[in-house]
């Protein structure tokens, strides 16, 4: 089969790999339809993620049509169904699993790193675990993990229940805003574009979007957000103060490593000081107000020094953050995809592209080119 496979730091290549097969008796083989870049896989494209080998299979975000099962599986699925593959792997009935907490899962646990739940095409400290950016995929735990979704609506109306959706709605939970309460978040890619939505249909009263990208800010604009260039003023912090008086209820920051630095923090990167890919981190933590809730669904990775404990812990701020526990929230979620699409998913994917052209596509989604702020890939 054909897919996309990792060689080295921001060389990604379509080559032919063997077919997957069934290996336990509980995986099943999924013939991939669509199968979306995220801005995780920019991190693994740009080099930051470690234990990636040549040759690994990338992409976690796919769905597709059920070809085979295996016999621990069949009551759960069957050939012929339309299914969303979840990033995260989880088994549904160990120790974290009973308590929702899907992206700890012990079954799928790197217990060698140490890590959480296995990932799909996501390095080997997360079980490199092959990726959905092909023509095939072998789900391991396929009694618990796809989502069956009807027939009919276009693969886009449902194929960010793998990822950017649950990923959007435990963003808003876990920021906790009070009904009519602001928040603020920072960087509107798809994550972040869909945790405004969210939070408004959560009962948010007021939703602040913070994004160097014009048509990323326009995107918001068009669901109700008021937006913030953070390069036009000199603190996108400061701004969010001075919009609610003293700091937004609840911040998402929806950005994680890739964070574009200030101009101050690129004069310390040529001066070959700490690399700072905290910013919108710290900003982040500057909007909130004393007492409220600092929500981080942008991922990190390691140690990060100089961090700010002090005033998180002087300003009284609680953090919450995470993986995506996917099938926590996708029964929740799945009721919304409608033709009246209350949470306009049909306002996300910017690109469809066949898989062949997947390294323009990482090449494009990566530089923001072409206005790309959602790549699907159709192998
Ligand atoms: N927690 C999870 O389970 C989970 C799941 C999916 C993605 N993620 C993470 O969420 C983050 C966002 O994902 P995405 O697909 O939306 O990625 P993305 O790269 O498309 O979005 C990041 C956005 O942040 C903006 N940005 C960069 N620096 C900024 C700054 N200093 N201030 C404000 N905005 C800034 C960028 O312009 C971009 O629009 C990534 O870190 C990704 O790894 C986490
Ligand atoms: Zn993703
Ligand atoms: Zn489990």
């Amino acid at each position: 089969m054909r897919a996309v496979v990792w060689h080295g730091k921001e060389d990604v290549r379509v080559d032919e790999v063997p077919d997957p097969r069934l290996v336990e008796p509980n995986d099943a083989i999924v013939r991939i339809t669509s199968t979306a870049i995220c801005g995780s896989d920019l991190h693994l494209y740009g080099g930051k993620v470690i234990k990636m080998k040549e040759g690994d299979i990338v992409g976690h975000e796919p769905m597709g049509i059920v070809e085979e099962v295996g016999p621990g599986a069949r009551e759960h699925l069957e050939p012929g169904d339309r299914v969303v593959v979840p990033f995260n792997i989880s088994c549904g009935r160990c120790y974290f699993c009973e308590q929702e907490l899907f992206s700890q899962c012990e079954t799928t646990a790197s217990h060698e790193h140490g890590k959480g739940a296995s990932l799909f095409g996501y390095t080997h400290l997360y079980g490199g675990v092959p990726g959905g950016q092909a023509q095939y995929l072998r789900v391991p735990q396929a009694h618990f993990g796809p989502i069956k979704v009807p027939e009919g609506p276009p693969d886009e109306r449902f194929l960010f229940l793998s990822d950017v959706l649950p990923t959007a709605w435990q963003a808003v939970v876990y920021a906790d805003v009070p009904r009519g309460g602001t928040v603020a978040v920072y960087g509107l890619g798809p994550i972040g574009q869909m945790s405004c939505r969210i939070a408004y249909h959560l009962g948010a009263g007021r939703v602040i979007g913070i994004d160097p990208v014009p048509e990323r800010r326009a995107m918001a604009e068009r669901h109700g957000v008021e937006t913030i260039d953070p390069d036009a003023i000199e603190d996108p912090a400061s701004e969010v103060l001075r919009l609610t008086g003293r700091g937004a209820d609840a911040v998402i920051d929806a950005v994680g490593m890739e964070a574009e630095g200030s101009k101050f923090d690129s004069v310390m990167q040529t001066t070959k000081l700490q690399m700072d890919r905290t910013e919108a981190l710290r900003k982040a933590m500057g909007s909130v107000r004393r007492g409220g809730t600092l929500s981080l669904s942008g991922v990190y990775v390691g140690l990060e020094q100089l961090f700010p404990l002090g005033d998180l812990f002087d300003k009284q701020v609680q953090l919450r953050m995470g993986q995506a526990n996917v099938r926590r929230w996708t029964d929740d979620i799945l009721p919304l995809l409608t033709d009246e699409d209350p949470l306009g998913v049909h306002d996300l994917a910017t690109h469809r592209l066949p898989l062949e052209q997947a390294p323009e596509a990482y090449e494009m989604f990566q530089a923001k080119r072409d206005g790309a702020i959602k790549v699907v890939l159709a192998p």
